[in-house]
Parts: C-alpha cells; sequence; structure tokens
C-alpha cells in the first residue's frame, strides 16, 4: 500500500494547469495530510488517485505499479475513498452502508456504522436501517453523510484510505466523533487526508501544503510551525477562529445565566 506522486502535471482544460509538479510518497501504513487554500487542487489529487482522470506528465504509483497499468477494478478496490461530498443511493441506508462490501452480513454492517459513529443515530429512526436515503428519502445532514461514507470504507476495508474532509463547519461535537471514526479506520492503513481542519493533521507523518498546484511547504507540525510561513498563518487564522468562537459561546451562556439568576431571584422574592 505504498503510494507515490511521482512529478505530477494536470489540467481539467488545457489553458489553466491546475497541478504543477507535485511529488510525495506515503510509506504502506504511514498517514500524509494535504492542507491548503481553497482551490489549492488538494482534490484533484484524490480524483487522479481514483483514476477519475489521468496525469499528462508524471506518473501516480502503487507499490512501485503505475496505476494506469493495473485495472481499474483492482485499483478501486485497494483504496477506500471518502470524499468531500459524498453522494448516497436512492435506497435504504443499509444498502448504503454494504455498498462497501456487497454481501456483508447484517452483522458486520452494523458493527461498521457503529465505529462509524452513526449506529445509535440510525437506530433512533422510525425504520431503523432500513430507512430510505437520497432524493426520494431521508435528508441526511453533511456530518451523517460523511460517516455513513466511513461505515462504507470500515466495511471495505482497503490497504489505501483517501479521506477529503468536509469543508462545512461541523458542530465540534460532530466533528470528535467524525475524528474518533476517522482515526479508527485509518489505524494501519496508509492513509491521504485533505484536511480542512487542523487539528486532523496533527499527528500525521508528514504535511504537505499545497498553493496553487505547487509544494510550498512540507514537514511534520512542529516543523513547519517553526518556519513561521504559509501553514503557522493558517494555523493562527484557525485558532482565532476557534477562539473567537468559544468567546461567543462562553457569552452566551453568561448571557442564560444571567436569565436563570434574575429567574430565580425573583421566584424567591
Ligand atoms: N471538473 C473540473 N473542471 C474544470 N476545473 C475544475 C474541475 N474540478 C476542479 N476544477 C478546478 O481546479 C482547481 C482545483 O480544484 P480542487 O477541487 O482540487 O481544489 P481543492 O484544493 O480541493 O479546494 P477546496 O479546499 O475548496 O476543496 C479549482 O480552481 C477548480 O475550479
Ligand atoms: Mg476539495
Amino acid at each position: 500500500g505504498r503510494v507515490e506522486f511521482r512529478d505530477v502535471h494536470f489540467s481539467y482544460d488545457p489553458n489553466r494547469k491546475i497541478l504543477k509538479g507535485i511529488s510525495f510518497e506515503v510509506p504502506a501504513g504511514k498517514t500524509v495530510a494535504i492542507v491548503g487554500p481553497s482551490g489549492a487542487g488538494k482534490s484533484t489529487i484524490s480524483r487522479l488517485l481514483f483514476r477519475f482522470y489521468d496525469v499528462q506528465g508524471g506518473q501516480v504509483l502503487i507499490d512501485g505499479q503505475d496505476i494506469r497499468d493495473v485495472t481499474q477494478e483492482s485499483l478501486r478496490g485497494a483504496i477506500g475513498m471518502v470524499p468531500q461530498d459524498t453522494v448516497l443511493f436512492n435506497d435504504t441506508i443499509a444498502y448504503n452502508i454494504r455498498y462497501g462490501r456487497i454481501g456483508a452480513s447484517e452483522e458486520d454492517m452494523r458493527k461498521a456504522a457503529e465505529l462509524a459513529q452513526i449506529g445509535p443515530f440510525i437506530e433512533r429512526l422510525p425504520d431503523g436501517y432500513k430507512s430510505m436515503v437520497g432524493e426520494r428519502g431521508l435528508k441526511l445532514s453533511g456530518g451523517e453523510k460523511q460517516r455513513v461514507a466511513i461505515a462504507r470504507t470500515i466495511l471495505k476495508a482497503p490497504p489505501i484510505l483517501m479521506l477529503d474532509e468536509a469543508t462545512s463547519a461541523l458542530d465540534s461535537h460532530t466533528e470528535q466523533e467524525i475524528q474518533a471514526a476517522l482515526d479508527l479506520v485509518s489505524r494501519g492503513r496508509t492513509t491521504i487526508v485533505i484536511a480542512h481542519r487542523l487539528s486532523t493533521v496533527i499527528t500525521a507523518d508528514e504535511i504537505i501544503v499545497l498553493q496553487d498546484g505547487q509544494i510550498a511547504e512540507r514537514g511534520t507540525h512542529a516543523e513547519l510551525m517553526r518556519k513561521h510561513g504559509l501553514y503557522a498563518s493558517m494555523w493562527d487564522r484557525q485558532r482565532e477562529a476557534t477562539e473567537a468562537e468559544e468567546r461567543l459561546r462562553l457569552a452566551r451562556e453568561g448571557d442564560e445565566l444571567g436569565v436563570i439568576v434574575r429567574r430565580r431571584t425573583s421566584e424567591v422574592n
């Protein structure tokens, strides 16, 4: 499960280069995180690994073999993809999870849902695992859909994982649940995680900072923080946002407390 991008060049449209010579390696069982501004080309990297598109220069290799030399089926069988926006089938939630391994037992399917932190949610639905989802059924939130995709991937148990974190803001509780699910599924697997939350990347073996289709910085979290470059400034900005959120929450709680205190005081009087 070793993944290598070797001097990869790619554009969707010949007039606009998206990836301009990307090289990195993910040793088997290790985790590489890709971060960078919106539009930098992060999701494009995941699409090339899954061969939705072919590179125009350079190579993508798995265990030293060019992915153009293996069948689509064996390539996609080896990779578990949790995309930014999971599309669900207009079918039951059980079918949507089982899609990871058609023919998986009911027990395995439920176990995967539990591990992905979506089990209790499904069990509370009136029709449970038989609930219809998708356009003509239950509408799941972004976080719920992503957990269904994680359950699917747990069931598939592929040697390589490609996770593209949702861009949408998740509440911190859901975020922690998803984080726990992702940690579980990535243990011992070659993992590439495209991260929008810097909290995800701290433990990565290597972090790649992509900017405008090129690798601007690379290293561990500690190394990149010492550089005071793009990564460090992204981190500072995110910390400021988190702190502002926290202040807002505390202020709101303070207000609520004030109301309770006033009410109690008037009760006493
Ligand atoms: N199918 C497509 N056809 C043409 N251009 C595309 C296509 N998909 C993406 N692009 C362009 O390629 C660039 C890189 O897109 P990509 O999805 O890789 O960005 P990203 O780094 O994942 O951004 P984000 O953080 O917002 O998800 C963007 O400018 C986008 O407009
Ligand atoms: Mg993206």
